[in-house]
């Protein structure tokens, strides 16, 4: 069995965030934010990272080893089709991991082994025991997936998750790729792996929803009980479509109704708002408010009846307590006559440890937010912390100043001045229909990326008129579409932080000068179902 699992009733937790949570549109995340994310998943205590799909492309491959040697604690997987190329470039990038695994995936339904690999089941059956074989020989911890489980014949499945054991592979998954079983069908497909396959108990079976009707977390819940021991799942459920089963509920689920699952796993649940908002904040998906566990409704109580209940006793309408999952936060007693020493201190309450250098430049900036708002909280804290991660990555530019006119009566127009990643300093200024738009031109011009504006956001952060606003656009690019986030209490610097952060990302990404030249390991032509069949030719 995989990863020393002695205790039968606890399950493993497998976050796929950073693998199929990224496959959200508009949701690429740069190194350094993925690197942050796994190590604010290694302390809310998940069991395995999914840390990328190393094939895809050059950035996955680079973010994947960079996770394995740096992040320690849980296991470190890497997504691989059933190809030598896909498991081998997998290995590399995963072998300094303390806790390596090869993920392997094949389909086993007759509509994607005919449209979208070209093998007969007999052929798909064939590459799986080899490909897994040949993880294996690199590796203890092998996991296998056979894609589209839940509309494949189940007989088959079963042949195929008991070939792959008898080759080595120490978890098997299930998935519901399109989000189309349900739990009762589900627990059946749990029971039958379970009875009919002679080698299971050499594995743990893995379960991995998909949202598209909404039952992904009830589907995942339901495969536990009927035996399933992994369960992948991502935060605030981002992923593909209607996203995967949601982390955070799964882990809450289990916790508030130990009762009724048996079954505990080995997460802090005070880290699941942390973990949660980070993820929003680098992806630029915001969380919708009626979100269970995370979203900023689910703990509050609007009507009378409800908040007379809860002055009188809490568990007259509340199941949990907010600061179960990490809400319930406190506005500093900092100030800006607070000291260095202090606001560590602070800080290492919050969770996090920075060395000197970085302490140095929160603590300016936190003294800077000082002079603008009266009351700063550890929400406004935590903000600081991310845009200290979008910033240090190696963007091509940062923000130096932002100036606009504006009024009713006026068009409105914008300087921006900008420091290139060389320290170069370049200025434009334009005019536009708002003083957002106008900026926005500004850093299209400078950046020669002119790009198609498909979403805006923007919020207060914390209550009151001095609040932080927090601003998350969505822009398309030559066909590819990212989201970008900035913060600030001036909600036009905000907006600005947002789209250059979107603009960087683009930069980032590379040329985009002739499609049909890109990378070869582009996540769109080698991704889990585009050209799958022209791949398993080569
Ligand atoms: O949904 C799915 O089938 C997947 C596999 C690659 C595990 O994400
Ligand atoms: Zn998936």
């Amino acid at each position: 069995m995989s990863e020393g699992v002695v205790d039968r009733n606890r399950v493993v937790i497998f976050d796929t965030t950073l693998r199929d949570g990224e496959q959200s549109p508009g949701a690429t995340l740069n190194i350094e934010e993925k690197i942050e994310i796994a190590k604010q998943l290694a302390k809310l205590g998940v069991d395995v990272i999914e840390a990328g799909f190393p094939i895809s492309s050059q950035g996955d491959f680079e973010a994947v080893q960079r996770i394995a040697r740096e992040v320690h604690g849980p296991v470190v997987a890497g997504l691989a089709r059933a190809i030598v190329v896909d498991v081998d470039r997998a290995w590399e990038a995963l072998k300094d991991a303390e806790k390596p695994r090869i993920h392997v995936f094949i389909s086993t339904s007759d509509v994607h082994l005919k449209h979208l690999f070209k093998l007969t089941r007999e052929e798909a059956l064939q590459r799986a025991k080899e490909m897994v074989a040949r993880a294996k020989s690199y590796c203890e911890d092998i996991e296998f997936s056979a894609q589209d489980a839940t509309r494949s014949d189940l007989d088959y499945v079963c042949q195929m998750i008991e070939a792959v054991i008898e080759v080595g592979a120490t978890t098997v998954n299930l998935p519901d790729t399109v989000g189309y079983t349900t739990p009762d069908e589900y627990e059946r497909m749990i029971s039958t792996v379970l009875s009919k396959v002679k080698n299971i108990d050499k594995a743990i079976i893995s379960v991995h929803c998909h949202n598209d009707l909404g039952m992904a977390v009830a589907n995942s819940l339901t495969a536990l009980r009927a035996g399933a021991r992994q369960v992948e799942c991502t935060i605030n459920g981002i992923g593909e479509r209607a996203g995967n089963a949601s982390l955070e509920e799964i882990v809450m689920a289990l916790e508030t109704r130990k009762d009724f699952f048996g079954l505990h796993t080995r997460a802090n649940p005070a880290e699941l708002l942390r973990t949660s908002r980070m993820v929003s904040s680098f992806t630029g998906i915001p969380v919708q408010p009626n979100k269970a566990i995370v979203g900023s409704n689910a703990f509050a109580h609007e009507s009378g009846i409800h908040q007379d209940g809860m002055l009188k006793e809490k568990r007259t309408y509340e199941i949990m307590d907010a600061e179960t999952v990490g809400a319930g936060e406190t506005n500093l007693v900092l100030g800006k006559h607070s000291g260095r020493h202090a606001f560590r201190k602070h800080l290492s309450k919050l969770g996090y440890e920075l060395g000197d250098e970085e302490l140095n430049r929160i603590f300016f900036e936190f003294k800077q937010l000082c002079d603008k708002k009266k009351v700063v909280s550890d929400r406004d804290i935590e903000t600081l912390i991310m845009d200290r991660v979008q910033s240090e990555s190696d963007a091509a530019y940062r923000i130096e100043q932002v100036t606009v006119m504006t009024g009713n009566k006026m068009e409105p127009n914008a300087t921006v001045k900008l420091i290139a990643s060389d320290g170069s300093i370049v200025t434009e200024a334009t005019v536009g229909d708002g003083p957002v738009d106008a900026v926005c031109k500004a850093i299209s011009k400078l950046s020669g990326i002119q790009a198609e504006l498909i979403e805006f956001n923007i919020a207060a952060i914390t209550a009151g008129l001095d609040a932080q606003a927090e601003a998350s656009i969505k822009l398309r690019f030559k066909g590819r579409v990212v989201t970008g986030r900035g913060s600030d209490t001036d909600i036009i610097v905000a907006a600005a932080k947002a789209y250059l952060h979107a603009v960087n990302k683009f930069i980032e990404m590379g040329t985009f000068e002739d499609e049909t030249n890109a990378d070869p390991y582009r996540r769109d032509e080698y991704g889990p179902l585009a050209g799958i069949s022209r791949a398993f030719d080569r």
